[in-house]
């Protein structure tokens, strides 16, 4: 381990949905960091705050308490210019419906981030990413021409194309079948072990989870385990145990 600063962190953050009767607690004082050139998976129960943790990491959302930062910068508390700035230079995405620009190529969407950012991306770059995605016959065909697969395939090339802090993905898979699922799990682990990536991703599938270094699992708003080297059999254990946990406590709750 070296002293570097991780690249993602949450200290003491709470999050709170509406108030009164209606008031939901969705994050419960997280503490977490995310290693550089890790891979991580978020696990957990719906509702567990899966979700809500990655998009107050991310600065999609702000925190009640506590603070989040993004390499070694704190984001908590800056402004929306800085913060989106920050967004497009240091973050990446990707979403369980790919959300890839209809009007626009799979090229010209790989290369938007950083056209927006203000930077150019760097072409050989690019190139080897679409290279080692298998994308180089598909850059000129528009998101509707390609199949899910192909369509996420260009979202993960979009978010490694300005070489992030940290990519974010929320469910990457949930919309694919398993082979298409599959291939974005394998380029994923390709872009940590090969490009030093660092990834966080949240999943409820534990095969998924079993491509991370890392697994943090999450329950009603709490972190409740930290798993290293997961494999898929130990993660379903785990969530097992969670599950249970929940449904015992929702049914003292009734009672
Ligand atoms: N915008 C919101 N307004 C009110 N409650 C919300 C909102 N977003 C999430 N929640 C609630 O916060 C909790 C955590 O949600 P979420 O982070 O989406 O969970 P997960 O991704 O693990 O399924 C849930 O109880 C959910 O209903
Ligand atoms: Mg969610």
């Amino acid at each position: 381990m070296t002293s570097a600063s991780p690249a993602a962190s949450a200290s003491d953050v709470w999050k709170v949905y509406g108030n009164g009767e209606a008031q939901v607690v969705a994050l419960r004082d997280i503490n977490v960091q995310f290693h550089k050139e890790q891979f991580t998976a978020i696990m957990g129960p719906s509702g567990s705050g899966k979700s809500t943790l990655m998009h107050c990491l991310a600065g999609l959302d702000t925190t009640d308490r506590g603070a989040v930062s993004i390499g070694e910068t704190v984001i908590t508390g800056m402004k929306d210019k800085q913060l989106t700035k920050l967004r497009r230079e240091k973050i990446g995405f990707i979403f369980q419906q790919f959300n890839l620009l209809p009007t626009l190529t799979a090229q010209e969407n790989i290369t938007l981030p950083a056209a927006i950012a203000g930077t150019k991306a760097d072409d050989e770059w690019v190139k080897q990413i679409t290279k080692t995605l298998d994308l180089d016959e598909r850059l000129h065909h528009k998101p509707t021409e390609l199949s899910g697969g192909q369509q996420q395939r260009v979202a993960c090339a979009r978010a490694l194309a300005t070489r992030p802090e940290v990519i974010f993905a929320d469910e990457p898979t949930g919309n694919l079948d398993t082979r298409s699922g599959t291939e974005v799990l394998r380029f994923l682990r390709q872009s940590v072990d090969q490009f030093g990536q660092t990834i966080v991703m949240v999943t409820h599938d534990p095969g998924a989870a079993a491509y991370a270094d890392r697994v943090v699992f999450l329950a009603d708003g709490l972190i409740v385990d930290d798993m290293a080297d997961p494999t898929a059999d130990a993660v379903i254990d785990r969530m097992r145990h969670f599950e249970e946990l929940v449904a015992a406590r929702t049914e003292s709750e009734a009672a």
